[in-house]
């Protein structure tokens, strides 16, 4: 039986910070009017304190994301920090949404108060602290319920401060994962988060059908930018996203994705900061992605018209609209959240599914209802796409 993904919750988090352009043309050989002229953006989020490009912000460690303890810190704004908001945005937003899930809430609530009660019959009341302990066991007992059907936790970043742990590992114990999960990073650059749901889709089939998989975009690429580099500095942006899946029976998902050896196109130098050719990666993505769109288009038996949305990485608009114009397809179909964030490299599509949650313009059912196209592109160089189908 073929099956297909099916996005059950969103949700994202970006660091407070807005960077706009003219705080880097007050620094830099640059203007606000070239940078949207050649790039669409007009702000980007930074989780690195502005009054020092470079400096890292004064709630962050730079030693790294964890403590000695092994626990996250709950402030700060590393890499692991923004997966884990995002990820609790989206757990939230899932618990919400899905009432087997509030019932057993209540439940677990009504019987948790039940006990504290029962505890203190004699006195016929119950302390502050056992009620809290009580919720405790609420909100413990939910996020089992959740933990009970996640069996991935997968984490597209190339931009982690550490390279063990990896994040994916941070993230079980303060989500309440049930520790059996399958918990990794997945690098691809950009290409990152189109990766992981090729992976996440190919494990769910093997698992029983009400598995769920946390697949997640996080970056805080401030942290590989030379400030007084113009061709790179202001493309780049910080913030994360996290999707959860399951897989139903439904047309088959058809994932094209390729990687091709072009190590001096876009990098990270000697000392992390991020390189790249410009132009070359434009021609790059502007001749690669129109070709593998259409191919997605004839596997699925589908004309490029029949698609609803084409969610592509975020770098650059005028990449967004020349594929719209080669396919010939109004801009609508493509939509661009690239001003107000930048470029965000894997978080940038779960960013844009994020939003188009919220919008209500994708829903469970909503997804299921439309044929959607996700495509990126990035270091490597690598290209990953993906054609989910209406259900028919
Ligand atoms: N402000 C003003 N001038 C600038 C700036 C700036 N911020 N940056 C470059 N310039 C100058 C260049 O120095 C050049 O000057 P010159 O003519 O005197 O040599 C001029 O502008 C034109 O430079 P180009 O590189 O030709 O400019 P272009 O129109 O191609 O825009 C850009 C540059 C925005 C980088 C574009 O090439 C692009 O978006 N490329 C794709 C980048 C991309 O997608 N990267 C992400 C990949 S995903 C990942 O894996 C991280």
């Amino acid at each position: 039986m073929d099956m297909k993904l099916v996005l059950e919750a969103c949700g994202k988090a970006l660091p407070e910070q807005i960077i706009d352009n003219d705080w880097f043309a007050a620094r830099l050989d640059t203007s606000d009017e070239w940078i949207r002229q050649r790039t669409g953006i007009r702000e980007r989020r930074l989780a690195i304190d502005i009054a020092g490009p470079g400096t890292v912000a004064p709630n962050s460690s730079q030693s790294g994301i964890a403590r000695p303890d092994g626990k996250i810190p709950i402030d700060g704004t590393q890499v692991a920090n923004l997966a884990l908001d995002a990820a609790r945005r989206c757990l939230k937003n899932f618990r919400e949404l899905n009432p087997t899930d509030s019932v057993y809430h209540t439940t677990i609530s009504a019987a948790g108060s039940d006990a504290a009660f029962a505890e203190n019959s004699d006195k016929n009341t119950a302390t502050a602290s056992e009620v809290a302990k009580a919720v405790d066991v609420a909100t413990v007992a939910t996020s089992l319920s959740v933990a009970e059907r996640i069996k991935y936790v997968l984490v597209a970043t190339m931009s982690a401060e550490q390279r063990m742990p990896n994040i994916a590992s941070q993230l079980i114990e303060p989500l309440g994962l049930n520790p059996n999960v399958l918990a990794f990073d997945i690098n691809a650059a950009c290409t990152g988060f189109v990766y992981s749901l090729e992976t996440a889709s190919a494990l769910l089939k093997t698992q029983p059908p009400d598995s769920l998989a946390l697949v997640i975009g996080a970056e805080r690429l401030s942290s590989l930018l030379d400030f007084s580099d113009r061709s790179t500095a202001v493309l780049f942006g910080d913030g994360a996203a996290a999707t959860l899946w399951s897989v139903e029976p439904g047309p088959k998902d058809i994932f094209i994705s390729g990687t091709e050896t072009a190590p001096l196109l876009l990098y990270t130098d000697a000392d992390q900061h991020i390189r790249m050719e410009g132009r070359a990666v434009f021609r790059y993505a502007t001749s690669t992605l129109p070709r593998v769109l259409q191919e997605l288009a004839e596997v699925g038996e589908l004309e490029t018209d029949a698609i609803d949305y084409f969610l592509l990485h975020q770098a650059n608009s005028r990449i967004i609209d020349s594929i719209s114009s080669r396919l010939n397809l109004p801009a609508e179909r493509f939509p661009q959240n690239l001003a107000l964030c930048g470029n965000t490299s894997a978080a940038s599509l779960p960013l844009l599914l994020a939003d188009l949650w919220s919008d209500g313009t994708l829903s469970r059912t909503g997804q299921q209802n439309l044929n959607i196209c996700l495509a990126a592109f990035g270091a490597g160089m690598s290209y990953g796409s993906v054609l989910m189908r209406r259900n028919s």
